[in-house]
């Protein structure tokens, strides 16, 4: 499925990006800074299902970002849209078969931590996956490994490029901890509760299963978090997804300058072509 996947889009795309960027919900606009761009709905590749989320477009975006040759994602598969592990790492597995070595994932995410209110970015520098499903479950595949290490899922020196690149953009970032959880339900506040004592700064639905099929599969990974909404029970009112998108975008505004400095510094250590 993957390879037929990557043929597919290769055949389309004629380039071969060296970083794969994968839009969080609400973050589509990143994407309108891609130049020559080539579009590719999910819809036209093989083993590719449509998303089922509104905010998630479904697509794939190749072109070039500050000379940088990328393929940026718009949408994602969810375990809580009841897709299995093979849907939900299908897209990584495939940027990778395309020869993307690195991996820059969005999402967005509800706010734990005090100093973490709605518009602001967060880097991932861990994560608690609390899905309760391997993402690697199943026999072993192609080029990954079976037992991936997971005590630095996210590379130190894209951290470090990305603080840097926010600094020239004048992008305000900080580091935390993201949980995963199922959903597709928001959390209760004893939940966000526990979440703060189990150490996460910000929760969402996403992100830690494609970062586990990318440690797998060697990629160097970058996590950034949109902050869209105080978890339950932080703020006032209840959570509502419009709201989520709503934010999310407006951090989203953010974070196509910041990528863009980062791309400039050639995070994925290759020679650009062209
Ligand atoms: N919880 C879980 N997922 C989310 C949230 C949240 O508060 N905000 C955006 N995605």
């Amino acid at each position: 499925m993957v390879r037929q996947a990557a043929q597919a889009l290769r055949e389309r795309i004629g380039s071969r990006p060296g970083v794969h960027v994968v839009l969080g919900s609400g973050l589509g606009s990143v994407a309108d800074g891609v130049e020559d761009q080539v579009v590719v709905p999910f819809a036209e590749l093989p083993g590719f299902p449509r998303p089922t989320v509104e905010g998630h477009a479904g697509r794939f975006v190749a072109g070039r970002i500050a000379g940088a040759p990328v393929l940026v994602q718009q949408g994602r598969f969810h375990y809580y849209e009841g897709w299995d592990a093979g849907i939900v790492g299908l897209p990584v597995r495939t940027g990778h078969a395309l020869g993307a070595r690195t991996l820059v994932l969005t999402n967005a995410a509800g706010g734990i931590r005090r100093d973490l209110a709605p518009g602001s970015l967060m880097l991932i520098d861990d994560h608690l996956h609390l899905g309760f499903r391997a993402p690697l479950a199943g026999p072993v595949r192609e080029r990954e490994a079976r037992f991936p290490d997971m005590s630095r899922p996210y590379d130190p020196e894209l951290l470090a490029l990305a603080e840097s690149a926010a600094l020239e953009a004048g992008v305000p970032l900080s580091r935390g901890v993201y949980a995963m959880v199922l959903g597709p339900s928001f959390e209760t506040p004893a939940e966000v509760r526990a979440l703060r004592a189990a150490g996460a700064d910000a929760v969402g639905m996403s992100t830690t299963p494609e970062v586990v099929v990318a440690r797998a599969l060697g990629q160097r990974v970058l996590g950034i978090s949109m902050i869209s909404n105080w978890a339950a029970g932080l703020g006032d009112g209840a959570l509502d997804h419009e709201d989520v998108m709503a934010w999310a975008d407006a951090a989203g505004r953010t974070l196509a300058p910041m990528l863009k400095a980062l791309l400039a510094q050639n995070p994925d250590g290759r020679a650009r072509s062209g």
